[in-house]
């Protein structure tokens, strides 16, 4: 059929030994970005998404359009549809599984729970089952968050950290993800690299993310709330520009494909990682919204208010020494320098005139 050869034909490889990889969450914000860097090194990317409206469904379809015009097809399905994985894994002998397929945002998960269990719990469980039952097992990299430190106070996070602490729903569910990982790799000999992602930013990103919808109120010159920690002290993030995790994310896969070989492995023989790609280098979000206004040429309409028990925590802050050491992770952009990129294409973008440069 029409579909069953774009599925081949996208997971074509065009370099030698190439990897023939399935993304989930391929019409995403990092889905996006990490299905062009595969393909454009000659890789074979199946894009696989839901295109759920948690947040505007026409921004997926965007994406859609411009991993379409660098070839890559991204099938519309979940990741729950048992039948389709198969039929795909059927079809094409995928040596990666990039999984970046989640219900993501931490503040939403006290208003709709449920479809955190469903793309978080589920959905990776039987992602799993099917990867399990594949021949070849492909190596499975996927994104954690940087959310399982929850309250610790202990900075920079390192992998060795508690995470017994999720702050959120949305955490716990990431948090359990390392656990189910655990488990397929100890009885299935699985190859499982997760990634702790901190605040991911940048063109084609999220919408529902502070510094997206920041820029938009600004210029919409609507008020913007800015939560602080105790006795006014500000809240920060170690906000991580998009190119920088690509290059941790195809890293991850290569070193994933070197320890297991051909990708099917002895039994509890294969490797289970955990990385912080983060940036090293916590900014304050009054310093986010600084950088934006001097970018937009806009004072922002600023409230000050407490941090509400919604979810977030106070600060993140990555070591990032053991990504550096095994996957050569070395994050370049500044914030200031990866904001200038996202407001360039913000106003391209929501200008609609050249809606697909990136
Ligand atoms: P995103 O929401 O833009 O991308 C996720 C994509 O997965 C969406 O396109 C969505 O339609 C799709 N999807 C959701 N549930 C699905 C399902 N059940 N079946 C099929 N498709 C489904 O988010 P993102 O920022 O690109 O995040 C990618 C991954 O990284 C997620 O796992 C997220 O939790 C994680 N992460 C992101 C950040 C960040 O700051 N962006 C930080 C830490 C972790
Ligand atoms: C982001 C992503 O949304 C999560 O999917 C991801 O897992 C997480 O990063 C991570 O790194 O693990 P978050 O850091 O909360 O979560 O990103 P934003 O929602 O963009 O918030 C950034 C900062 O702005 C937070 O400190 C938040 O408290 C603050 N904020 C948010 C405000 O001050 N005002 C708002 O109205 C919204």
């Amino acid at each position: 059929s029409y579909w069953e050869r774009r599925v081949r034909s996208s997971a074509r490889t065009r370099a030698r030994a190439g990897h023939t990889v399935l993304v989930t969450g391929a019409s995403g914000f990092v889905g996006t970005h990490v299905s062009l860097g595969l393909k454009r090194r000659g890789d074979g990317v199946v894009g696989l998404d839901n295109f759920n409206d948690y947040y505007d469904v026409e921004l997926k379809l965007a994406r859609q359009t411009l991993l379409g015009r660098a070839g890559v097809f991204v099938v519309e399905g979940d990741i729950n549809d048992r039948e389709l994985l198969e039929k795909l894994f059927n079809m094409v002998a995928f040596t990666h599984v990039m999984h970046l397929a989640a219900q993501a945002g931490v503040r939403y998960a006290m208003k709709n729970p449920a479809s955190y269990v469903h793309s978080n719990i589920a959905g990776f469980v039987n992602l799993l089952e099917v990867c399990k039952s594949a021949n070849p097992q492909p190596a499975i990299v996927w994104a954690s968050s940087s959310s399982v430190y929850g309250l610790n106070s202990k900075v920079p996070f390192s992998e060795k950290d508690r995470t017994d602490q999720p702050a959120s729903l949305y955490a716990a569910t990431k948090k359990a993800g390392e656990e189910i990982a655990h488990t397929y790799n100890h009885i299935y000999g699985l190859s499982i690299t997760g990634l702790r992602f901190f605040t991911v930013y940048g063109p084609w990103g999220r919408p529902d993310m502070a510094y997206y919808f920041f820029t938009q109120h600004i210029l919409q010159r609507k008020q913007i709330e800015i939560f602080e920690g105790p006795q006014h002290s500000s809240v920060a993030r170690d906000f991580t520009y998009i190119d920088d995790v690509v290059e941790g994310c195809l890293a991850a896969l290569d070193t994933a494909k070197k320890s297991t070989g051909s990708g099917g492995t002895k039994k509890g023989s294969a490797q289970l990682r955990i990385y912080n790609l983060g940036n090293t280098s916590p900014v304050p979000v009054t310093k986010l919204v600084s950088i934006l206004e001097k970018l937009l040429k806009v004072k922002a309409k600023k409230k000050l208010l407490p941090m509400p028990r919604n979810g977030d925590v106070k600060f993140t802050h990555a070591n990032i020494s053991l990504a550096q050491r095994e996957l050569g992770y070395k994050p370049t952009t500044d914030l200031e320098t990866g904001l200038k990129k996202f407001v360039k294409w913000y106003l391209n973008y929501h200008s609609g005139l050249k809606k697909y440069s990136s």
